[in-house]
């Protein structure tokens, strides 16, 4: 592939980079033609430079020059990263083969079903007992529109459906702690109607008394100050200017046929009582970027995508299952990978490595990396959460609080109740009880008494009298993850720019060498990278 920049301009010793380039491939062979180029930054080559636009470009066969057909790639993990760079190289004739330490594609995007069988850390083995038909999505579970996991989908036709991540129906419930009174509203289950009603509404109300007051004149003009009071009047719903309630907290009486206007739920609690409960702080959840409203899910569970994707790349013949590396050596030429499969210890060698695994995993593994590589290999930190799905027999959240998907937000150790976006009118149903990490140091059997408990202080009796089974999950104890996903202490600072670049032939692959950590999208987005990097060097040595 030719390098798209101005090769002749001049080397600091004056002679023409194209000539100095010639010399030192005729000395040094491709790989120190290779490492002098990119020295010399002179490999953006038209996929690189796509990738820098933001673009990129995905590989044809004519891409893949003749001299490296059949160029071997051995790609470790058949996580999100680790498939789409088989299925990325693979659209240009790359030979991929991926080794896989699960009986699954998918890593972390796991979703757990009726049958399925989980051995944590500990040797703790769960079996799940969910009803056909019924699932909870252990990791991944939202897709935003703007993320390329959609435009994955898309191209691989994995059916999406909503994945409602905010409803006016769920509760927002805080219960005191040893440090903050949460006053009147505390351990309250308040829809997020009613709470968005009175939080907005008291907030105008206090706009329009500092406008009145002309608190503000002295930073808006008069028809700004006018302005603002009209939207303070939209935003809270008031009424000559004082905030009392209205329709949108919901009614206590519902609107009928006939002569049956309803009756408003209120009056509202005070303004000090809002204030105190906390509860627009939770708001801005909502209107993170990457959580706002559509957001998506694949039709069936999050484990659609990477069955799609093996799908896509002939995984029967292309992927290893239950195939744990146990050793990575970049060699001469290539790299010698080593894994168990079947009982023995098996060798596959390939041109180029790609490593998915995540670094809390790879670091233990024996290689010769450099010391750098390791060194930056033992800096990112697994980060502790997890989920458990509770089936329960009798879909009361729908039944009876009008509940269609959707989230509760509490201060609880569940973190959150998210009700499920599929299955809607079935007789059983699956929610995810708690998202969080303060179970996973809990004996499973205690995380499902507990989280038990923890529900029933918002729904009530009900959570227990419909409980049916549950299953639980611990990223820091799922020996092939040992974490949810990383944190960088300190940030993306050396050891994060390290990973970035190739040891050898390995490259490092994963949502975690991304601005999007704990999104599919890193994942994507990195894998991209990779390919691009790896191509353009394939490309430019051969
Ligand atoms: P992984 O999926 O971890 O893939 C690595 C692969 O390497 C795995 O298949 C693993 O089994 C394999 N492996 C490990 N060790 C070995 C070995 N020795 N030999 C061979 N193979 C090995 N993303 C979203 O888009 N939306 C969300 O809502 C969302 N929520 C999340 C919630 C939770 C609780 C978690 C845990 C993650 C969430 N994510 C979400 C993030 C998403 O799961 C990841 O970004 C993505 O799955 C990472 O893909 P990956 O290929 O980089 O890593
Ligand atoms: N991306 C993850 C989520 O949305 C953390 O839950």
């Amino acid at each position: 592939m030719e390098a798209s920049v101005d090769t002749t301009a001049g080397t600091p010793d004056g002679v023409s980079r194209r000539g100095f380039l010639t010399r030192v491939g005729a000395v040094g062979g491709a790989t120190a033609l290779y490492g002098t180029m990119e020295a010399l930054g002179l490999l953006a080559s038209p996929a690189q430079a796509a990738e820098e636009a933001g673009d990129f470009a995905p590989l044809r066969p004519a891409d893949l020059p003749a001299a490296a057909n059949g160029t071997k790639v051995a790609i470790l993990g058949a996580g999100t990263a680790g498939l789409t760079v088989a299925y990325e190289l693979g659209k240009a004739g790359y030979d991929c083969h991926v080794l896989e330490a699960r009986d699954r594609p998918g890593g972390r995007a796991k979703t757990i079903r009726g049958g399925d069988r989980l051995t944590d850390t500990d040797g703790v083995t769960q079996i799940c007992r969910f009803d056909e038909g019924h699932y909870y999505n252990a990791g991944p579970s939202r897709i935003p529109s703007h993320h390329l996991t959609i435009e994955y989908c898309r191209e691989l036709g994995v059916a999406i459906e909503p994945m409602v991540n905010a409803n006016a129906e769920g509760f927002y419930y805080h219960e005191n702690t040893a440090t903050v009174n949460y006053g009147e509203l505390a351990s309250t289950a308040v829809t997020h109607r009613q709470a968005k009603a009175d939080v907005y509404g008291y907030i105008s109300e206090l706009l329009v008394t500092v406008a009145d007051q002309g608190a503000l004149d002295a930073v808006l003009s008069s028809d700004d100050v006018d302005r603002l009071v009209s939207l303070a009047n939209s935003l809270g719903g008031l009424s000559n200017r004082r905030y009392t309630g209205n329709n949108r907290r919901g009614y206590s009486v519902p609107p009928g046929a006939g002569d049956q206007p309803g009756t408003v739920a209120g009056p509202p609690p005070s303004m000090t009582a809002i204030l105190q409960s906390q509860l627009g702080t939770r708001f801005s959840f909502e209107f993170g970027f990457d959580q706002a409203m559509m957001m998506w899910q694949p039709v069936g569970g999050m484990d659609r995508i990477s069955a799609a994707l093996a799908s896509a790349i002939d995984g029967r013949r292309r992927i290893t299952y239950n195939a744990p590396v146990t050793g990575i050596d970049n060699t001469a030429d290539g790299v010698r990978v080593t894994y168990r499969s079947n009982g023995r210890t098996r060798v596959l060698d390939a041109d180029y490595c790609v490593v998915t695994i995540p670094p809390m995993v790879l670091k233990s593994i024996p290689s010769n990396f450099s010391t750098a590589t390791k060194d930056a290999l033992a800096v990112p930190v697994g980060a502790n959460s997890g989920r458990m799905g509770i089936q329960f027999k009798r879909r009361f959240w729908e039944e009876d609080l009008n509940i269609y998907g959707g989230v509760t937000h509490t201060n609880l150790d569940v973190s959150g109740i998210y009700y499920p976006s599929y299955g809607y009118f079935s007789p059983k149903g699956v929610l995810v009880g708690y998202y969080s990490g303060a179970y996973t140091n809990l004996p499973v059997p205690e995380r499902e008494t507990r989280a038990l408990m923890q529900g029933a202080k918002i729904h009530g009796d009900v959570y227990h009298q419909e409980f049916d089974n549950s299953f639980s999950v611990a990223w820091p104890k799922e020996p092939y993850s040992l974490g949810a996903w990383v944190s960088w202490p300190g940030g993306r600072g050396a050891a994060y720019q390290h990973l970035l670049q190739a040891d050898g032939r390995t490259y490092f692959a994963g949502d975690h060498l991304s601005y999007y950590t704990a999104w599919q999208n890193g994942a994507f987005l990195s894998a991209r990278k990779v390919v691009t990097d790896l191509h353009t060097r394939v490309a430019a040595t051969v």
